[in-house]
């Protein structure tokens, strides 16, 4: 009897190893599957912030192919511009001085004088689509120097409150100090002339209220010039907004637009080593901002 006493804690004994063994083994395997799990979160979680990171590089690289898709368009458009000016220019002044004098020498109701009449109407226009494309043209009589952007507003204002005020269009002024800026008054003032046109067609209808703003911001540790244009116009369509700095993308009807107005702009504030942006905002009216570096 004690010796099968004896052989039963034996073997209970082995069993207690055994049980003891395998439930070691389940705790390494639970250990082992625990730290898998985590690695596997791990892996999950590395996969997504590089997804996002890659996103957001193809993000930057399509922005910077379209911004090198538009610095091309305009450096071939501008190059183009100076020897369209040039050809153009002999022959309209042809044309117009012709068509003048002969206007000036027929009577009101003789057969000719409409169309004479259209004629000069005409080579009129052309005269304002080659002097766009003279602006735009590199090398247009561009003189560097310091300048003040809130003198540059106010030269502009001359011309701009005669154009809007005429429209019923309220101009609204804040004008904050500025740092000076490295460039050319007169192409940056073509710039507010340019804006300011196209606010005044967002608004001749309805009359509203064109405002214009200055700030000084710092980007990077360096000061930077603003200058801030808005309309309460209606804005731009949706679907335009991507091309509305396209060289000779217009939505007005034919004769009204060259459609050249803010792809020159845009090249003159790119000249300037600055940034032209626009935020719209449908249904109610645009605003164009351009940043541009104050001078060293
Ligand atoms: N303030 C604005 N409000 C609404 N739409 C605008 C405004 N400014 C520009 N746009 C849109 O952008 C288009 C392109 O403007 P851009 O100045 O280049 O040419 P344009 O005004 O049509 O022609 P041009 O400047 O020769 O008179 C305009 O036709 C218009 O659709
Ligand atoms: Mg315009």
């Amino acid at each position: 009897m004690p010796e099968r006493t004896a052989a039963a804690q034996t073997y209970n004994a082995g069993l207690a190893a055994e049980l003891e063994a395998a439930r070691d083994e389940l705790a390494r395997r639970d250990a082992y599957l625990e730290e898998f799990r985590s690695g596997v979160f791990r892996m999950i979680r590395e996969l997504d912030a590089s997804e996002t990171e890659l996103a957001e590089k193809c993000r930057g690289l399509q922005e910077a192919q379209e911004q090198l898709a538009h610095t091309s368009k305009l450096t071939a458009l501008g190059e183009l511009s100076a020897a369209l000016a040039h050809e153009l220019n002999q022959p309209l002044t042809v044309i117009k001085g012709l068509s003048q004098h002969l206007l000036r020498g027929a009577a009101p109701d003789a057969p000719e004088y409409e169309k004479l009449k259209l004629i000069t109407d005409a080579s009129a226009k052309m005269e304002v689509v080659i002097k766009h494309l003279r602006v735009f043209a590199r090398g247009d009589g561009v003189k560097q120097g310091l300048v003040d952007l809130n003198a540059v507003i106010e030269d502009a204002l001359l011309i701009v409150r005669e154009l809007l005020t005429s429209r019923a269009i309220e101009i609204s002024l804040n004008l904050a100090p500025l740092p000076v800026v490295m460039g050319c008054a007169g192409r940056l003032e073509q710039v507010i002339l340019n804006i300011a046109s196209n606010a005044r067609d967002a608004m001749h209808a309805n009359g509203g209220v064109f405002r214009i703003a200055t700030k000084t911001v710092e980007r990077g540790g360096k000061p930077f010039a603003v200058m801030s244009f808005s309309d309460t116009g209606g804005g731009i369509p949706p679907d335009a907004v991507p091309r509305i700095f396209d060289p000779f993308f217009t939505t007005k009807e034919p004769g009204k637009g060259t459609g050249l107005g803010l792809s020159i702009s845009y090249g003159i504030v790119k000249e300037h080593r600055g940034v032209l942006t626009v935020e719209n905002d449908p249904g109610r009216g645009c605003a164009f901002h351009i940043t541009l570096p104050a001078a060293p």
